[in-house]
């Protein structure tokens, strides 16, 4: 079955950014949206320019730190289209700074966003997903923090590696129900992320040290983010490719390839003689 025509996708973080640019990618293949976040003026606007472009469009205001949000969110895409299939937990805010300055309300907003947001909507949409017995697709937002840990980024980094870890064993769980699960996996993209995060959270998402320190650039040295800026909307096609192909991880840029194979050669080379003796 078409993993995109006539299915209904839910996309948290839908009003900007990587969720936006699913939604317009999902539906220039034929499904049917719900978009989800806590912004209603970007949902507003989006919902605007998709059902201008000719998509079937639910906006759905949610907020994914809070466990009845989500439930809410998926009784009215039920409710609504009778059935849900491709289900992307996608909202995020990227707070940084290093760790020596961070608070426990940085980890606290970061946490319940990214982490709680991608484990709610689990909660919220897997048992619908398997009672439905129709297969479908989740695709959870981490990042390449999710992956490698970097500098200035300790906070968004533990709450991406929740992601990555939850998503690798739900993607082991979900087989026998023929559920696609892939973990989305970004370096830089252009989206006003820094802009969405300073107003969810009602302040600045830059610590001292980020916020003193130049822009990354590609010749920043190891362990700050380096690499190209993809667009949303490039990000989008490959999510559609990654459902498309089951695909467990869903990259974007190629210089990811290298800086994976280093971390595994780091890993790779505590097993050499001089480093396994006790
Ligand atoms: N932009 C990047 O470089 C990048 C890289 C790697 C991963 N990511 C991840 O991609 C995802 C999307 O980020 P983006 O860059 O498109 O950012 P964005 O700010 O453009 O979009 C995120 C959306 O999430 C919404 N949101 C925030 N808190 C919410 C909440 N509590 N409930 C519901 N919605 C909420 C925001 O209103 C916004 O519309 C995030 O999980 C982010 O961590 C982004």
């Amino acid at each position: 079955m078409d993993a995109f025509r006539d299915r209904i996708a839910v996309i948290t973080g839908a009003a900007s950014g990587i969720g936006r640019a699913m939604a317009g990618a999902f539906a220039r293949r034929g499904a049917r949206l719900v978009l989800a976040d806590i912004n209603e003026e970007s949902l507003a606007q989006a919902e605007k320019e998709l059902a201008a472009s000719g998509a079937t469009v639910l906006p759905v205001h949610c907020d994914v730190t809070r466990r009845e949000s989500v439930v809410a969110l998926a009784d009215r895409a039920c409710d609504h289209y009778g059935r849900v299939h491709v289900v992307c937990n996608n909202a995020g805010v990227a707070v940084l700074g290093t760790l020596a300055d961070a608070t426990p309300a940085d980890w606290e907003a970061t946490m319940a966003i990214n982490f709680w947001g991608v484990a709610y909507g689990v909660d919220a949409f897997l048992p619908r997903l398997i009672a439905q017995g129709e297969g479908g697709h989740i695709v959870n937002t981490a990042s390449m923090a999710g992956l490698v840990g970097m500098e200035g980024f300790g906070i968004y980094c533990a709450s991406k590696f929740a992601v990555v870890g939850l998503t690798e064993s739900l993607h082991r769980e979900c087989r026998p129900h023929d559920i696609g699960v892939s973990v989305l996996c970004p370096m830089i993209v252009a989206t006003n992320i820094a802009e969405n995060t300073r107003r969810v959270l009602g302040r600045s998402p830059l610590g001292p040290t980020v916020a003193a320190a130049p822009a990354p650039t590609a010749a920043d040295g190891a362990g700050r983010p380096r690499g190209g800026v993809v667009t949303a909307d490039e990000v989008g096609e490959r999510v559609v490719v990654g459902i498309d192909r089951r695909d467990l991880y869903i990259f974007t840029h190629p210089e990811q390839r290298d800086i994976l194979r280093r971390r595994a050669s780091r890993q790779d080379a505590m097993f050499e003689d001089d480093s396994w003796s006790i």
